[in-house]
């Protein structure tokens, strides 16, 4: 087995970090505070080819592998986890989403723009009374009588990047009776009629991402804009949430090495009882578990990015091995930025530096793109074949 990365990959992940600390590290506190969206970042990841890395050039992205996207999120994650929300999504849940199930005209229209940074892409699935139980869905898409179109009426919510986005990859019903097998995807354009945003959430965490509740009212979207048959979308959202997990990953993965690189300096830095903290058994173990746990999540989330290319080739279902790298890499997440804040004592629960902020956004990642519970569940399903 080899663990050296490719040119290509070493390549993107460089210029990852580069971008990173040039550009997002020093703006991070200001967007944090404001809760500003960071346009002119995202402009700029798109012209570096961060927004579309996995779509074949001939739509616009950069046509490289899943590893190659992990290393580069987890590079924009260490720098400021709201912006790498915002790439996370663009490339998962929407572009990737289309490339996969759209067709050509589809994938034409609706990747190539996105896919370019000038644009942003989102996705809607979550409903006010349908988070983890997906399924679940009340949003209603209606053909009209002479089929040409549907009409979409309902509420999505905490959509991210839902205020800024000019697509989103929509999942609503055309049969509520048929529970998921009713549920079918759509590409919808926020500057029509009908699509209407409501108040930007203010968040614990990843304030700079955008996030909003999105309601349809008599929505018309053109049948030309359903991607797959009707009934599809249920699998096609959760196909899309296997991949999408697996950036969720590299993101936790890229906050829990801020707050342990933070702690590493501090513990050389700080001295206490007449020496350096870091030469105190209870510091050692910290530093200690989170290293372990920091390299086990990026094994477990580069074994899920190589194989959901794999998937891709031989075919198969990535779900299980999607599901244990996130969860995993969320757990770690908050387990580093709770030692961090630990160890920095006071100083890690000041504004004053960026400790308390991995704190706050690490939190998000155990609960978006399924729950740790969910998560365990579909763990548990896949491993036990019993539901
Ligand atoms: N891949 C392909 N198909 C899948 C699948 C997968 N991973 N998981 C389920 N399916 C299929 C099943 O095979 C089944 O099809 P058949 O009936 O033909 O066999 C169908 O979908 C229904 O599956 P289940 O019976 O397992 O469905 P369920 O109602 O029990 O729910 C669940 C399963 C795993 C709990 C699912 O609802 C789930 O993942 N919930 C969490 C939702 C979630 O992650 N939301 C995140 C929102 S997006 C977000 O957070 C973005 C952001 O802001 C960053």
């Amino acid at each position: 087995m080899d663990f050296r990365l490719t040119d290509d990959q070493l390549m993107i992940q460089t210029a990852a970090r580069e971008f990173a600390t040039r550009e997002i590290a020093p703006s991070a506190q200001r967007f944090d505070e404001s809760g500003e969206f960071p346009t002119a970042n995202i402009r700029k990841a798109g012209e570096l080819g961060f927004m579309a890395v996995e779509v074949p050039e001939a739509y616009g992205g950069s046509g490289l592998d899943p590893i190659s996207f992990c290393v580069m999120l987890e590079e924009i994650a260490a720098a400021d986890a709201a912006h790498s929300t915002i790439i996370s999504v663009n490339n998962s849940l929407y572009c990737n989403a289309i490339v996969q199930f759209g067709n050509e005209a589809q994938k034409q229209q609706f990747v190539r723009p996105i896919a370019s940074g000038a644009e942003v892409g989102c996705y809607g699935l979550t409903e006010p009374q349908s988070g983890s139980d997906a399924g679940n869905m009340r949003t209603r898409a209606v053909r009209t009588a002479n089929g040409t179109h549907y009409t979409v009426n309902g509420k999505k919510s905490w959509i991210t990047s839902g205020p800024v986005a000019r697509y989103m990859l929509l999942f609503a019903t055309v049969d509520p009776a048929k529970g998921p097998k009713g549920v079918t995807a759509f590409v919808v354009d926020a500057r029509e009629a009908g699509y209407l945003r409501g108040k930007t959430e203010p968040k614990l965490g990843i304030r700079a991402s955008a996030t909003c509740e999105i309601e349809f009212a008599d929505y018309l979207v053109p049948a030309a804009n359903r991607l797959g048959a009707e009934g599809q979308g249920f699998q096609i959202a959760m196909t899309v949430l296997d991949a999408g997990r697996i950036g969720i990953a590299s993101q936790s993965i890229g906050i829990a090495r801020a707050a342990y690189g933070a702690s590493l300096h501090y513990v050389r830095e700080r001295k206490a009882f007449g020496s350096a903290i870091g030469t105190f058994q209870m510091i050692q173990a910290k530093i200690a578990d989170m290293k372990c746990r920091i390299d086990a999540a990026r094994l477990l989330t580069l074994r899920a990015a190589w194989n959901k290319a794999d998937c891709a080739r031989r075919g198969g279902r990535n779900t299980t091995e999607a599901s244990v790298a996130k969860l995993f890499a969320s757990e770690t997440a908050m387990f580093c930025a709770h030692q961090a804040v630990q160890i920095h004592g006071g100083l890690g629960y000041s504004k004053e530096m960026p400790i308390e902020r991995y704190f706050r956004d690490a939190k998000i990642t155990e609960i978006y793109e399924g729950t740790s519970e969910i998560q365990r569940l579909v763990i548990a399903r896949q491993e036990t074949g019993l539901r």
